[in-house]
C-alpha cells in the first residue's frame, strides 16, 4: 500500500533518494552481518568504506517530519557516508528557513564523515540532488571526535547514525550546544541494544536533562529530548 510522504521536494529528488535507498538495501543484503569484525576496528571500516548503509527510508522521513515540526535550523549528522540521511535533513531545514519571511534564516546542517572516499561520494549525490540543498551542508571530513569539538553553534537536532561505540562521545561532544527541547535520534536501538548500554545509562540517569522513547521502527529507533 502507498503510504504519504511527509517530503517536499521535486519529483527529481524523490526519484533519485528512492534509487539512492534501493542501491544501499541492495548492498546490505550482500552483507553477512553475523560474521563481521567489531565496529571500529579496521577490518570492519575496510568492509564498510565501500557500503552506503543509508539509514531506512521510513526512518529518514520520520526524521524529516521531526525536523519539520521542530522548526530545525541547525542540525549536526554523526555519521554521514553517501550522504543520503543528510539529504533529508538539509532538505527539512532548508523548508523552515522558507518561514522566515526577513530571509535571514539560511538553516544548516553539519556532517561528518570519517572515510574521505564515502565523504566524496556524499559530496557527488548532493551535486545530483541540486539545488534544493545548495549550500546548506557544512561536511567536515575527519574523526567526529575532531570535527565536531568546535564551532557548532546552537543545535536543533542530532541524528546519531554511527557505529555503536562513537554514539555516547558523538552525544557528549555535542550536548553543551542543544537548545532546550533539542532531539537527538539514534538508529538500530532494539537491534544493537546491547552496545548502546553506555549511551543509554548517561542519557536514562537521573537528573540526566534527557528522555527517551523507543520508536518501533525495524531494529528500533530512539528519539532523545533534551530538556
Ligand atoms: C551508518 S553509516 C551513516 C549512514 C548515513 N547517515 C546515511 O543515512 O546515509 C555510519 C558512517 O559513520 C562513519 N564513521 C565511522 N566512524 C567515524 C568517526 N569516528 N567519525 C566520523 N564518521 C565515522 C562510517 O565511515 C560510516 O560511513
Amino acid at each position: 500500500m502507498a503510504y504519504p510522504t511527509p517530503l517536499n521536494a521535486s519529483p527529481h529528488l524523490l526519484e533519485f533518494l528512492k534509487t539512492l535507498h534501493s542501491q544501499s538495501l541492495t548492498q546490505e543484503a550482500n552483507v553477512d552481518w553475523y560474521s563481521l569484525p567489531e565496529q571500529c576496528s579496521n577490518a570492519f571500516d575496510d568492509i564498510m568504506r565501500d557500503k552506503f548503509i543509508a539509514l531506512d527510508q521510513d526512518k529518514c522521513e520520520l526524521v524529516y517530519h521531526i525536523l519539520r515540526s521542530i522548526n530545525a535550523q541547525a542540525v549536526v549528522e554523526a555519521g554521514t557516508s553517501f550522504g543520503v540521511s543528510t539529504i533529508y535533513l538539509a532538505l527539512a531545514v532548508a523548508e523552515n528557513a522558507k518561514r522566515d519571511a526577513s530571509g535571514s534564516v539560511k538553516g544548516k546542517v553539519i556532517a561528518t564523515e570519517k572515510e574521505p572516499s564515502k565523504a566524496s561520494e556524499a559530496q557527488k549525490n548532493w551535486e545530483r540532488a541540486g539545488k534544493e540543498i545548495d549550500g546548506i551542508i557544512d561536511l567536515r571530513i575527519g574523526d567526529l571526535r575532531e570535527t565536531l569539538t568546535k564551532d557548532l553553534g546552537v543545535v536543533d537536532f542530532l541524528l546519531l547514525d554511527i557505529w555503536t561505540p562513537l554514539a555516547l562521545p558523538a552525544l557528549k561532544l555535542v550536548q553543551p550546544y542543544l537548545r532546550p527541547g533539542a532531539v537527538i535520534m539514534a538508529d538500530n536501538t532494539v537491534k544493537a541494544a546491547s552496545k548502546y548500554e553506555e549511551l543509554f545509562a548517561y542519557v536514562d540517569a537521573p537528573g540526566s536533562s534527557f528522555h527517551r522513547v523507543t520508536l518501533p521502527y525495524e531494529g528500533g529507533l530512539d528519539m532523545i529530548v533534551y530538556q
